[in-house]
């Protein structure tokens, strides 16, 4: 197969939902039909579960976990897919964000029954600055579920997205009884006593008696529905889907394997092929000859035994060989990567080559941080890393000072893994640990004395947010930070960071220094 042909079969996806909606169901019957599994159960879900958030033996069963499940590979119908796994614990959506600048489309899992929740809602946020396409899994059809058209209006409304339903669910709950796909016309009946996929029936239109005798009452409904479906929205337009602009809808239910090969099959026929990515320089086309990729994910010290740590590549253009020498562009320097990494077929493995689209993992003794750039010796960044403003904060301290040496090595390493930020205070000289979630100050704490033997202490710091601050008046600037001695802090690449105790203050110094630009991400 030719460089090109390797490039069109990939799929590279991730999928998202509301904790508890389904993503790990689907997941996991999506690699039975590729074959990458051969029973359920197989896929654990690596969500941390309610509760939980001092169990650390379960955050560290989770990282192990998650490492195994973080890209899972197959190929299906001469497709090579590779889903890209997001965590369902809030507290680590920073992590979910940076792995959807990985993916070229996205699935989002909705559950019939609670219809659009709050993450569903900032993950489809993501998607849309990015232009990511999005197709919609009404999710749990076999439960009793809210009226379908109201469940598509509230995805439209509160997802800001044009939907176009391509299946029709027949009733939910005790009275589900299958969907009519609207794309082929076929009828697919549902059975909760088989899980084997049934062929579809196919029709030429709805007006066929048959679909009285199978469906009863319930076939008249379903002419009405699809009378008002074919009135109300739009024909599917492939273009407006691949902008970001159009979501498909399917229903189906993942626990009973149900609507999910419709879902497959439509996917691969639609989902992009692997999409250009933007640098601070230019726009790199997949199908550029020269090797090029980005870190956008790390995962250290999974096994206290080795202290390994794997680099997640997600490789945007060319062709990626095994043992070639690339260049590292932060650090100005070339690598020979030797055992590369892909995760097929659930098994970890050493690969040869890997093409646009998939993700390498490349064994890692502390080169690489997130975002970092590999390419065949072009000097570029890739964009799309953004980390965001924190909300949470506490002065670390260290508890134990014969492991002072430990703590800092720590705090570097797990800050280069994006776990949490990290500030200096520039009035006291005190580190300030910033994340988005209350869980990572305990996986900070635990990871530093587990994996580093280090002790810290937190004392608590009442903020409401930090953002990075520049100016392109270098004296407006200075007089800020004069003005603002005490609350300024810089980041670990030493930008200046603004701490605003409040709301209130954060307007008051954006309405004094109009010249000065407050950014609430790292990235601008
Ligand atoms: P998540 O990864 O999005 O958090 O959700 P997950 O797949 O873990 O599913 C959450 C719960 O919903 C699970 O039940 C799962 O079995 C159930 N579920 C998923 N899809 C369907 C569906 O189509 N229909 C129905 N009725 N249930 C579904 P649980 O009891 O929380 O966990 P488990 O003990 O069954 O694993």
């Amino acid at each position: 197969m030719d460089f090109k042909e390797e490039l069109m079969r990939r799929r590279t996806f991730g999928i998202v939902s509301h904790p508890d909606a389904g993503k790990t169901t689907l997941t996991e019957k999506l690699l039975l039909f590729g074959g990458a599994i051969r029973v359920a159960g197989a896929v654990k879900s690596n969500k941390i579960k309610k509760g939980a958030t001092s169990d650390f033996m379960e955050i560290e069963r989770q990282r192990g976990i998650s490492v195994a499940t973080s890209v899972m590979g197959f190929e299906y119908n001469g497709y090579k897919i590779n889903i890209l796994d997001t965590p369902g614990h809030q507290d680590f959506q920073e992590d979910t964000f940076r792995t959807l600048t990985a993916v070229d489309s996205v699935i989002i899992v909705i559950d019939a029954a609670k219809g659009v929740e709050p993450q569903t809602e900032k993950l489809m946020n993501v998607c849309r600055m990015r232009h990511t396409p999005v197709i919609v899994f009404i999710n749990k059809m076999d439960r009793p579920a809210h009226d379908t058209f109201t469940l598509l209006d509230e995805v439209e409304k509160q997802l800001n997205i044009k939907v176009r339903p391509l299946s029709w669910p027949i009733g939910s709950g005790d009275n589900f009884k299958g969907v009519y796909n609207l794309f082929d016309n076929t009828l697919q009946l549902f059975d909760p006593d088989i899980q084997e996929i049934q062929p579809g029936i196919k029709f030429n239109d709805l007006s066929h008696p048959e679909l009285d005798t199978l469906l009863g009452k319930q076939a008249t409904h379903l002419r009405e529905e699809h009378e008002l479906v074919e009135g109300v929205y739009p024909a599917f337009n492939h273009e407006a889907y691949l902008n970001g602009h159009l979501a498909p809808v399917f229903f189906g239910s993942a626990l009973y394997n149900f609507g999910v090969q419709e879902l497959l099959d439509t996917f691969v026929r639609i989902a992009p092929t692997p999409r250009p990515s933007e640098t601070e320089e230019r726009t790199i086309l997949p199908e550029e000859p020269n090797f090029s990729g980005f870190v956008f994910k790390i995962h250290a010290n999974i096994d206290p035994n080795h202290r390994s740590r794997i680099a997640f590549v997600k490789i945007c253009s060319g062709h990626f060989k095994r043992n070639n020498v690339y260049t590292h562009v932060r650090q100005g320097k070339t690598l020979r990567i030797s055992s590369p990494t892909a995760f097929m077929a659930s098994q970890k493995e050493t690969i040869e080559e890997a093409f646009p689209g998939d993700i390498i993992g490349v064994p890692d003794t502390g080169n690489f941080i997130i975002g970092d750039t590999l390419t065949e010796g072009e000097i570029v960044h890739f964009k799309g890393l953004p980390s965001f403003s924190p909300e949470l904060f506490r002065y670390i301290e260290n508890a134990d000072p014969m492991k002072s040496k430990q703590l800092a090595k720590g705090i570097d390493q797990l800050m280069d893994e994006g776990v949490a930020q990290l500030f200096t205070n520039q009035f006291n000289g005190r580190k300030i640990i910033g994340t988005v979630g209350q869980l990572q100050f305990e996986v900070i704490q635990y990871r530093l004395e587990h994996e580093y033997g280090a002790k810290c202490r937190y004392e608590p710091l009442s903020m409401y947010k930090a953002c990075w601050i520049e100016c392109e008046d270098p004296k407006t600037l200075v007089e800020f930070k004069k003005r603002k001695y005490q609350k300024m802090a810089t980041d670990k690449r030493g930008r200046d960071v603004f701490m605003a105790d409040s709301a209130f203050i954060l307007q008051m110094a954006q309405d004094e220094f109009k010249d000065i630009n407050f950014h609430f991400t790292s990235e601008f």
